[in-house]
């Protein structure tokens, strides 16, 4: 760990206070629920506590802050604030486009200590140090901390509403993964709802973005590199199947007379990675909850829901993947004798990033001497949003071992530091053009 460094010289180059990020990430690794690892879910009490830990450490730096309608949070210094914003574009500041550089906060349930809190931590300190070192800029800098982006209620909530906006009639339909409604988890936190629907971002105040994030695979520590510079990210669809079947005794109905509505979910289960090999090499499948009712030991399911989660590079065999998985269900429902409905939300689509910002990103790590190589993400990010918006680069860090939405989750402090040099570089010279 080498601290604050500021090179000065020629360059005038400064560099992130890594002791200090650190501290920030273990502190905000200790806001959690219950249970091993991070759990953050959002809009719960442990993110509610987060985002008043976040908005504290900003009040300490001298930093303002913004929230938008559906609880994303913007990081300005005083000079490039909102006092001259209107209502509906809160972190426009005069209108100059900013560059925006952030991540989540909210986790998984049972994560990690890096997933989005690295990028929005990253982010946070960049735009610290700007600030304290007064750097001159033709632009601000502003860190960004999405809503939901693990999507208990959407996949990437927070920035799919700056992109598209979200009606009343769509957030009332969406319930998280303990089956309340957002609509009713988000008014009991002590948000407006009707401000949750005027979020639509104007893509004129924003000149780019960089998110960092952990690989969370196992490339870079394979190849022993330091830097990953993004090119692409993974398109996401998914959203539920469910089985209708019948209940009965679970001693007294013969097999052949049972409409079970849980058998024919497993038997879609496994055959699920086959589905996704026909489609691609590249496609993956997971049920990651399955929810039975009435749910008691000694009667049949009478229905059987069940998450699936469906991923492709490539926009056209994302959509095929979709309906190889819908194709495969109806089947298993034919065969056991139950009813199916298939509930898939629009798909985010895969996402080429900015090659400029790409190469910005690239010189940044060379001028710090770290071996960088070109990724393509598996994992989605909010940055697939964002690059819709505006030119969009994202840095990646290695994972170890690649563990990530797990307890394991891990990277090395002095990667984390030189990740968060690069995206100071990075934005510094976004900043700066
Ligand atoms: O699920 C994902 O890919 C991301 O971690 N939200
Ligand atoms: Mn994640
Ligand atoms: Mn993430």
């Amino acid at each position: 760990m080498t601290g604050r460094i500021s090179t000065g010289g020629t360059t005038g180059r400064i560099s992130v206070d890594g002791g200090r990020l650190r501290s920030d990430l273990e502190e905000l690794a200790r806001i959690s629920g219950p249970g091993p690892g991070v759990s953050r879910t959002s809009f719960s009490a442990a993110d509610a506590q987060a985002r008043a830990w976040f908005l504290d450490r900003c009040a300490q730096a001298g930093l303002s802050v913004v929230v938008d309608g559906i609880g994303n949070m913007f990081v300005s210094a005083p000079s490039s604030s909102s006092s001259s914003s209107s209502s509906d574009q809160p972190y426009a500041g005069d209108g100059t486009p900013a560059v925006w550089s952030g991540s989540h906060i909210d986790s998984v349930p049972r994560g990690g200590r890096f997933d989005g809190a690295l990028g929005a931590l990253a982010a946070l300190e960049c735009v610290r140090r700007l600030h304290e070192e007064k750097v001159p800029l033709r632009r601000p800098v502003r860190a960004v901390v999405y809503s939901d982006e693990e999507g208990n209620y959407r996949h990437l909530l927070g920035s799919s509403a700056l992109a598209r906006g979200f009606t009343r009639a769509e957030l009332e339909a969406l319930t998280g993964r303990d089956g309340d409604r957002f609509v009713d988890t988000f008014v009991a936190a002590g948000w407006d709802l009707d401000r949750a629907t005027q979020t639509k971002v104007d893509p004129r105040v924003i000149h780019s973005t960089v998110e960092l994030h952990i690989e969370q695979g196992p490339q870079l520590e394979r190849l022993g590199h330091q830097i990953g510079v993004v090119t692409g990210i993974v398109g996401l669809g998914g959203g539920s199947i469910t089985f209708h079947g019948r209940a009965d005794h679970a001693g007294t109905t013969p097999l052949a007379a049972r409409k079970d509505a849980l058998v024919a979910a497993g038997a879609l289960v496994v055959q699920l990675p086959g589905v996704a090999r026909s489609v691609s090499d590249r496609a993956v499948a997971t049920v990651g909850i399955i929810t039975v009712e009435p749910g008691s030991a000694n009667v049949v399911a009478e229905t059987a829901r069940l998450t699936v989660d469906f991923r492709d590079p490539h926009q056209a065999r994302l959509a095929e993947l979709g309906r190889a998985i819908t194709a495969a269900a109806r089947a298993v429902a034919a065969r056991y004798g139950v009813g199916v409905d298939v509930d898939f939300e629009p798909a985010i689509p895969p996402c080429q990033l900015d090659e400029g910002v790409q190469a910005v990103i690239a010189e940044a790590a060379a001028g710090r001497g770290l071996v960088a190589s070109s990724l393509f993400s598996g994992a989605g990010h909010d940055s697939q949003n964002m690059a819709a918006l505006a030119p969009t680069g994202m840095i990646f860090v290695p994972s170890i071992g690649g563990s990530s939405h797990c307890p394991d989750e891990d990277t090395a402090w002095d990667a984390v530091e030189n990740g968060a040099n690069v995206l100071l570089d990075t934005v510094t010279a976004l900043a700066r053009t």
